[in-house]
């Protein structure tokens, strides 16, 4: 799908489809031939509503007029809601080109967010499918109408989307092929955007090497060599401090010795989601320049079981130097993302975001509306609670407590990678994180296990959602000095 903008008046573009806004109480801005799409929306045929598009005919075009609600209560979210709308009625009616009226006065935001559902609800996963006689292809040509010039708007919405969706295709793609290597080759390309930007991975050998015994543990049971992702971006004269973006990249996880019951164990391939939305929000924050120095540190390996597979029982040491009892080999998320986190300290960050699919009892306690937000620094918290805000992707702050660290004190080593008690999974997951992330910088988890794939939004339905693309530059931007 090519989307552009453009001042040339719907209708005068050429574009075999139109599709027209309308808010509540308001009638068509711009009607065609006597007022006819206006009449629609005046006999309630057409709704105003999010959601809502009636399909109608003039002349050889074809009208989509679509809902906005209540002018004063649109937000981005809503126009990405209502773009996506517009989006599947037209592929469903084998549009081609197809030109959208912006509505009047919408601020940039609106218009980004208008594209954004454009481009997201057109991303496809279902592209290795043989021939479908029922499938229909998104538009080739989308246009967005104003009278005055979106160029930028557009072309920012436009970006976001790609990166988004391209993290899309990071998690939809089997983990017979993302890979960790795989996800590396990617980290390769997003390094080679910009002369500012620099690459270092490490294998299993030097894992190990380097002392990054929870990761290397984690990875001992499968053949694959993991790989531990180290992007940095470095623009030159900012005075802006380091923020490190951490992503848990498991691009299998079975669970291990402690192996997980077969039903639903497919959906494990999106464990590598967070990593996903690290590397491709690295992308766009370079592809857009922001003046913040990122070390984006991704943690990638399979949880496989095999005759060198971890065991319940077994303690390892991590980078720091703490020494970890092995529970549950299913808890493998936290000791792959100790060693990221120690590694992005040692790297020089002054604050941290980590993105993890990390537990199920983060989606059983908030399911698909939010992502759990874990913070040792309320003003942190409260920057990341904005950018959440600006992308329109919610977070839920959760508590950490020094009774959720008691219950991951060690027996046999210092702590334990699973509480000895079954409650509040989610933050003693945290505060195992906490451990490494420690107090001296600020340091955020979110916890992504309920947000990251099959949501069901408008633009994003099935398979991965690319959570924290957006989220992620919109945080590096509010930083950038
Ligand atoms: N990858 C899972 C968490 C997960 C579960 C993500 C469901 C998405 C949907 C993680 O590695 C895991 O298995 N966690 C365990 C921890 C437990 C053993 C303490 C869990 O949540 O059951
Ligand atoms: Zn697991
Ligand atoms: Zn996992």
């Amino acid at each position: 799908m090519h989307i552009e903008a453009t001042t040339q008046a719907p209708t005068d573009t050429g574009a075999d489809t139109v599709a027209v806004p309308v808010f509540d109480g308001e009638g068509v801005a711009h009607d065609f031939e006597d007022g006819f799409l206006g009449s629609l929306v005046e006999r309630g045929e057409a709704k105003t509503s999010i959601g809502s598009v009636a399909v109608t005919h003039g002349g050889d075009l074809r009208f989509i007029i679509y809902g906005l609600g209540k002018r004063d209560d649109l937000t981005p979210e809503k126009a990405r809601r209502a773009a996506a709308a517009v989006e599947t009625k037209a592929r469903s009616l084998g549009c081609a080109t197809l030109c959208i009226e912006i509505p009047h006065h919408a601020d940039d935001a609106t218009v980004e967010g208008l594209v954004e559902g454009m481009a997201l609800s057109a991303h496809r996963w279902d592209t290795r499918k043989g021939n479908d006689p029922e499938r229909r292809e998104p538009a080739a040509e989308v246009m967005f109408s104003d009278h005055d010039d979106r160029t930028v708007p557009v072309a920012r919405g436009i970006l976001l989307a790609a990166a988004q969706n391209r993290a899309r295709d990071l998690q939809n793609s089997p983990p017979n092929e993302m890979t960790p290597d795989a996800l590396a080759a990617r980290a390769a390309e997003i390094a080679e955007l910009s002369e500012h930007a620099t690459l270092e991975t490490l294998d299993r050998a030097q894992l190990i090497a380097a002392g990054c015994g929870a990761f290397a543990a984690v990875a001992q049971g499968t053949d694959r060599e993991p790989r531990m992702i180290v992007l940095k971006w470095n623009p030159p004269g900012v005075t802006a401090e380091p923020l490190a973006l951490v992503g848990k990249a498991v691009t299998f996880d079975s669970g291990g010795i402690s192996i997980k019951p077969s039903v639903g164990m497919e959906g494990m391939k999106f464990d590598m989601s967070g990593g996903a939305a690290v590397l491709e929000a690295t992308a766009a924050i370079i592809e857009l320049n922001v003046q913040v120095p990122v070390i984006s540190v991704v943690g990638a390996t399979e949880n496989l079981l095999s005759g060198s597979a971890m065991r319940p029982s077994d303690i390892v040491t991590a980078s720091d130097g703490t020494t970890i009892e092995i529970d549950n080999t299913d808890a493998e998320g936290r000791l792959v993302l100790a060693d990221c986190l120690v590694k992005a300290k040692a790297e020089g960050a002054k604050r941290i975001v980590d993105l993890a699919t990390l537990t199920g009892a983060m989606d059983i306690a908030l399911g698909p509306a939010y992502a759990g937000l874990f913070s040792n620094n309320d003003e942190w918290a409260a920057t990341l609670m904005a950018a959440s805000d600006g992308s329109g992707e919610p977070l839920w702050r959760m508590p950490l407590h020094p009774s959720y660290r008691k219950m991951i004190e060690g027996v046999y080593a210092d702590i334990r990678n699973t509480a000895s008690k079954r409650v509040a999974g989610a933050s003693t997951a945290a505060e195992f994180l906490h451990h490494f992330a420690g107090d001296e910088i600020p340091w955020a988890h979110l916890d992504i296990a309920g947000v990251a794939d099959d949501v069901d939004l408008p633009y994003a339905k099935k398979g991965g959602a690319g959570f924290g693309v957006r989220l992620l530059v919109t945080l590096a931007e509010s930083l950038a000095a």
